[in-house]
């Protein structure tokens, strides 16, 4: 890695949480990732979710069939995880390498989440196969017991469900993903080293006040939901402490502007068009660049037990304004709009190049 006033450059990065979803939107969210990642983890939340192995494949060749010719981009494929899936997919799935992980959502905690597990108990044989198989769970650590108040949904999960799961099966390799909580910090920092946590530009950048600025901003509205500030300070250390537990995971999750603004908006914020520079920012408020290339490059393949990539990009110390809209063409003339994180503010770092 390299630091001047002017220029970073790093180790190309990796995206280890990303929703690209499908058609129109695919088409136009996948450059802006592939631009400056070599990889990312996929989510699997379409509508219908990817639950065969025939789904994944031809997800995967969807998103193949957009990623610009110039781009060297490789989409890591996962599978979702519901009542009912049989250990014997996992197994060929992994074996096969079609799967790099599975998913695993609380059965309505957060977008097309409603075929998710309705109750963890009841697929412990399901997890003795992912224990054995060496298959990583990643996990969507919200309970959804109504009477949990929203911004609870985190650390009663992790009391509730991880805990006990991690007693249970201590050799599963888990992410805990998008943390949010200086709960869910403590009880990374304190698992041993199958236990990783990714984290958000977002959940660095702006804490719950943010959603409630002279009105309802659903542009900030993500699940799991922004917390109070004191979470907010403490994700910032975990994130630019150097402690190989904590990694980049961008969790950027496009919704067209019609589905933010509805009566009932849906959660997710779209970070992808300046996400390593969005962490840039934290990293140099926080006195830690050096850091940077550790958290976006090296804990999370470290996790996950695959090669560093060679390549390296390069940010320039420029000032940008983030366009307020992020267009997604329907046809040549028609377009709707998805709203990008910072939008209308100022970055001070700007991505220059990837070399492989
Ligand atoms: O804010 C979120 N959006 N959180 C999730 O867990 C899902 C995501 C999405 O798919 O929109
Ligand atoms: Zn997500």
């Amino acid at each position: 890695m390299q630091i001047s006033q002017e220029k970073i450059s790093l180790r190309q990065p990796d995206d280890w949480h990303l929703h690209l979803r499908d058609g129109g939107v695919l088409k136009a969210v996948v450059a802006p990732t592939a631009r400056v990642f070599r990889r990312a983890v996929v989510m699997p939340n379409l509508q219908p979710p990817i639950t065969s192995l025939q789904d994944v494949v031809d997800y995967r060749k969807r998103i193949e069939s957009v990623i610009p010719k110039e781009l060297a981009f490789t989409p890591l494929m996962t599978l979702y995880l519901t009542d009912n899936l049989s250990p014997e997919i996992l197994k060929e799935g992994y074996s096969e390498g079609i799967i790099f992980a599975v998913k695993l959502y609380p059965a309505n905690s957060t977008t097309n989440s409603a075929s998710g597990v309705s109750d963890l108990e009841n697929i412990y044989s399901t997890f003795e196969t992912i224990e054995e198989i060496g298959l990583p769970l990643l996990i969507h650590g919200e309970v959804t017991d109504p009477d949990v108040d929203v911004f609870d949904r985190e650390a009663v999960f992790i009391d509730r469900h991880l805990d006990p799961l991690l007693q249970r099966f201590p050799n599963i390799r888990v992410v805990l993903e998008h943390i949010t909580t200086d709960n869910a910090v403590q009880y990374v920092q304190s698992s041993n080293s199958k236990l990783g946590a990714t984290i958000t530009p977002h959940h660095l950048h702006i804490n719950r006040n943010a959603m409630f600025l002279n009105g309802f901003r659903s542009d900030f509205y993500c699940l799991p939901v922004v917390k109070r500030e004191h979470h907010r300070i403490s994700l910032r250390r975990a994130a630019t402490s150097g402690q190989p537990c904590f990694f980049l995971g961008t969790d950027s999750a496009p919704h067209l502007r019609g589905f933010k603004e509805s009566a009932c908006g849906c959660a997710g914020i779209f970070n992808a068009l300046n996400a390593i520079e969005s962490y840039a920012q934290v990293f140099e408020e926080e006195g830690a660049l050096d850091r940077l290339e550790a958290f976006s490059s090296e804990f999370g393949p470290a996790f996950y037990g695959v090669p560093f990539n060679k390549g390296t990009i390069s940010m320039v110390r420029s000032s940008q304004t983030v366009p307020e809209k992020f267009n997604v063409y329907k046809t040549e003339n028609e377009f709707e709009y998805v709203v990008p994180f910072h939008a209308g503010e100022q970055l001070n770092w700007c991505f220059e190049s990837t070399s492989y």
